[in-house]
């Protein structure tokens, strides 16, 4: 009897690290049913991903409203992943991390009665406000799974404290890496044409040092971005010899003060959010990388790019041991000062800009299948 697999997820990045497990799966037609569930918690920057790794779900709750709540997010995926779980009777149920689509599919997945699969589990900053509402997220998850998929061994540690069985949870590497890995390999192909990238090349001043920046975090709402817009603007004003590129995150808590108080000025190009391939082409181009994102702070140590975290915790101590990463929170002066620093003092710089791989090999995806391969079936 084939294992049925349903993998469930409704954010980028939540796509952008399963599209390698998905394929992982399809690998193993004979031994696997898997079908594909997006909650489509995120649209348009969902869909750029899906397309990309070729994916086609089979089945799209189709979610996402403007400015959605976490109230109504949380309660629609609940009841619409019923008829899914009821219609497919899945073994295997995926998540992955810590968003609002994790959380409730465990929970769904939880009632229906399949195995929960957690990806990427295990992160914690023991601070349930912060990151807000993904810290609560992991850990309600981390309570349901039956089978946890650590990155590191930090993460497994976690949740060994928390008295989870030795046996439940695997170290694979974070899937992230095979992500881009094959996103590496596959723009740096010759044959390889996108018309983003183009556009993308005409944007980069190749005399200029590029930063890269994104931001989203909940908790940085408000007060948080406008700190952040004033130290990009400062830093923009003081280094005309930089070029700021900030592809800004389609939600409006973030639009609005970003287009308000970055647009116009001269070495700032606000851009729409980018298909992934080339968002990794321009980590590839950037000199430094500022942001409040948790998949960049992994990917950017595989690429040897300093990154500055606009946060004050973080989940991913690895990549701050090992002097890649510097969390700078959203105080104006020290993100100014931290970049500023970057910009001015090459020793410090090189300090911070070398390729190291502490979330990975790019084998993860397939260590977990191998995991699930083993397991014996049992009735649902
Ligand atoms: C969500 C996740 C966060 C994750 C982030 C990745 C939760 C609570 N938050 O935050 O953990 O790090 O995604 O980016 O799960 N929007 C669009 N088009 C899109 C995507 C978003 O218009 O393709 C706008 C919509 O108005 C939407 C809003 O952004 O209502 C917020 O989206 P939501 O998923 O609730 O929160 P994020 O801040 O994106
Ligand atoms: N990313 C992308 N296009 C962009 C910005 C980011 O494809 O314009 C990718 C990035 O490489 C990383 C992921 O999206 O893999 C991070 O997503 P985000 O910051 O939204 O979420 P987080 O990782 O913080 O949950």
């Amino acid at each position: 009897m084939k294992k049925k697999i349903l993998i469930v997820f409704g954010t980028r990045p939540e796509a952008i690290k399963m599209a390698p497990l998905i394929r992982e799966f399809q690998k193993h037609p004979n031994e696997f049913e898997t079908k594909v569930c997006i909650t489509a918690q995120h649209r348009e920057m969902l869909d750029q991903v899906l397309s990309f790794f070729e994916i086609i779900p089979d089945f799209d709750l189709d979610l996402m409203k403007p400015n959605q709540n976490l109230y109504n997010l949380t309660s629609d995926i609940l009841i619409n992943l019923k008829s899914v779980l009821e219609e497919f009777t899945p073994h295997y149920v995926f998540v992955h991390g810590d968003t609002t689509t994790t959380m409730a599919t465990s929970i769904a997945a939880f009632y229906s009665g399949a195995k929960i699969c957690h990806v990427e589990a295990g992160l914690r900053t023991h601070n349930l406000q912060s990151p807000f509402p993904e810290e609560m997220n992991r850990c309600v998850t981390g309570v349901v799974a039956d089978i946890h998929f650590s990155p590191t061994q930090a993460s497994k540690n976690n949740l060994l404290k928390e008295g989870k069985d030795e046996g439940s949870v695997n170290v694979t590497g974070n899937t992230v890496i095979d992500a881009l890995l094959y996103s590496v390999e596959k723009v740096n192909g010759n044959d390889f044409i996108d018309a983003e990238i183009e556009f993308l090349k005409k944007c980069v001043e190749v005399d200029k040092k590029l930063i890269l920046v994104t931001g989203h975090r909940r908790e940085n709402h408000g007060d948080g971005f406008i700190n952040i817009c004033k130290a990009l603007k400062q830093i923009a004003e003081d280094h005309k010899d930089c070029q700021i590129i900030y592809p800004v995150h389609l939600n409006p808590n973030v639009q609005k003060p970003v287009y308000e108080l970055l647009e116009g000025i001269n070495n700032i190009q606000l851009i729409a959010p980018l298909s992934y391939p080339s968002f990794v082409w321009l980590m590839e181009k950037s000199y430094l990388i500022i942001t409040d994102s948790g998949g960049i702070q992994e990917e950017a140590p595989s690429l040897g790019k300093p990154v500055l975290v606009m946060r004050d915790t973080t989940e991913r101590p690895e990549a701050v041991e090992s002097g890649t990463v510097v969390l700078v929170g959203t105080d104006t002066e020290k993100i100014y000062h931290e970049a500023q620093k970057l910009l001015n003092d090459n020793e410090a710089y090189h300090k911070m800009s070398f390729l190291h791989n502490p979330y990975g090999d790019g084998k993860a995806c397939r260590s977990i299948v191998k995991h699930i391969k083993n397991i014996e079936l049992t009735p649902v």
